[in-house]
């Protein structure tokens, strides 16, 4: 018996009476989801149901249960995580990707848009027009693809084909201790070990050491292990510092070592004309990577990777031949396809076959705001560090750790009668994170404890860096009374 029930046809309808919840959630009004945690788990819990409810009363369940109990990173003022929440077009052309285009693959408008979208990303942010894109789920696939083109050109350099034998010699991939955690999880993926992550010590600002660099690839010179990339940050995680990318560059070049720029959150602070100069080595790059999920306003799940030799990227990770699609390799990773229909394959070039179409999304964002209104959104956010970071300086009961390079700045609340700056600071934090409005995150500056605004999200505003910096001052305050 036919027993399928799922709704196709009644979408407009449907997302009438979805959009009202969503209205509502987007009016942030709602208390933090854990609060709530007993009613809202127990109402979602339970066996797999039998019978279906139908799409009304899943609709109805949606808006009661989940999505007033969703995420804080939709709030303006949240400046923890480096993702935000969607735009507006952000939400409406993924939905129209879904809809109309449920895979990047064939030649549709959508397989399209995925090269547009990647040329418009290169173009906006000055990168060399020989690169080759794609796009992934984020800054952790984005990096692993970018460090296995990497692997591959290496052995390549000494006669051996990685994808297809593995990896047979000790590696070596250099970074700094800032280098983001997903660095050290691709090596591990690729084969390398975790061990291979060779640690560059960091100047006073928190960069990659040029000197240090240097001396340390003298001494791996006497070493039998194969050096595999050098790793460099455009815009920390932790404190937003753009290592010397033109230094750093031209040692990876005199070295003859691919150079892998991590520029997941901190590529688009090249449109800040007070920042543009930090980013001259650009040209210098191997591979580089960044996330339209972040300082771009897209959904998460968009980050992208441009490697210039686009041979070791495609024989890294080409499919292979396929009987179902009729693929067949004519020469080297190149794949002749008998469904003419395919588009440009993607699929070769990364770690996903199905894969949303991602390319559409990125170009819807650009078109309604131009690279001005991206600049704008970037120039604000920056501007807004630098703001804290005076306030920092200037106000008497605070210290600013690190002076901004992009969008975060690192400080902390101080006073004469703390004896333990780091646990008030811990205190002061876990205060905003209770009352839930301005919602940083904290990190280590050397030794201190400091809360760490990263302004990031399309709806993060001006007032957002003094709201947090006020609520900084009251909550530290009021903990310093009661100590008296
Ligand atoms: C510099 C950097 N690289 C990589 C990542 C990982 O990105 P994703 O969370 O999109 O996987 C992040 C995440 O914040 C990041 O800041």
């Amino acid at each position: 018996m036919h027993n399928e029930q799922a709704t196709c046809d009644h979408l407009a309808e449907l997302l009438g009476q979805i959009t009202t919840h969503l209205e509502k959630f987007q009016r942030f009004e709602h208390p933090d989801a854990v609060e709530n945690i007993d009613s809202w788990t127990s109402a979602l819990s339970g066996p797999v149901p039998e019978k279906g409810i139908g799409a009304e009363q899943v609709i109805a369940e949606m808006g009661e249960h989940v999505i007033p109990n969703g995420s804080q990173i939709s709030k303006p003022g949240c400046t923890s995580y480096i993702t935000s929440a969607a735009t507006d077009m952000g939400s409406i052309a993924t939905l129209a990707g879904i809809v109309a285009s449920p895979q990047r693959i064939s030649v549709t408008a959508f397989n399209h848009l995925e090269g547009v979208a990647l040329q418009w990303l290169a173009e906006m942010f000055g990168l060399p027009s020989n690169m080759q894109g794609v796009f992934s789920s984020g800054g952790s696939t984005a990096n692993l693809i970018g460090l296995g083109a990497a692997r591959q050109s290496a052995f390549q350099q000494i006669g051996k084909d990685v994808a297809a034998d593995g990896v047979q010699r000790v590696c070596r991939v250099y970074a700094t201790e800032q280098s983001h955690h997903t660095i050290h999880r691709s090596v591990a993926v690729l084969g390398m070990g975790r061990n291979a992550m060779v640690n560059i010590p960091l100047d006073d600002n928190m960069r990659m050491s040029a000197d240090a660099l240097r001396k340390q690839l003298l001494i791996d010179k006497a070493l039998d292990a194969l050096p595999v990339a050098i790793v460099v940050n455009a815009g920390s995680t932790n404190t937003g510092a753009i290592d010397p990318l033109q230094e750093i560059g031209e040692i990876a070049r005199e070295h003859n070592i691919w150079f892998h720029i991590d520029g997941a959150y901190g590529l688009p602070g090249t449109l800040d004309p007070q920042v543009e100069d930090l980013y001259k080595g650009l040209a210098l790059a191997d591979s580089i990577t960044v996330d339209a999920h972040k300082w771009l306003g897209a959904p998460v799940g968009i980050g992208a990777t441009f490697v210039r030799d686009d041979k070791a990227l495609r024989n890294t990770f080409t499919q292979g031949e396929a009987d179902y699609i009729e693929a067949t390799i004519v020469d080297d990773a190149d794949v002749e396809n008998s469904m003419d229909s395919v588009g440009f394959p993607y699929h070769d070039l990364g770690v996903e076959l199905s894969a949303p179409t991602r390319g559409a999304i990125v170009w819807a964002l650009i078109r309604e705001i131009g690279v001005d209104g991206m600049r704008a959104r970037i120039c604000r956010h920056n501007e807004m560090a630098r703001q804290v970071a005076e306030q920092a300086k200037h106000h008497p009961n605070l210290e600013l750790a690190l002076e901004p390079t992009l969008s975060i700045c690192c400080f902390r609340y101080v006073h004469e009668k703390a004896d333990d700056l780091n646990g008030l600071n811990k205190q002061i934090h876990r205060q905003l994170m209770k009352h839930g409005v301005n919602i940083p995150s904290t990190t280590m500056v050397g030794d201190k404890f400091v809360i760490r605004p990263c302004f990031l999200g399309a709806r993060t505003d001006w007032h957002h860096a003094d709201d947090l910096v006020n609520e900084v001052i009251k909550i530290g305050d009021a903990l310093i009374a009661d100590v008296r």
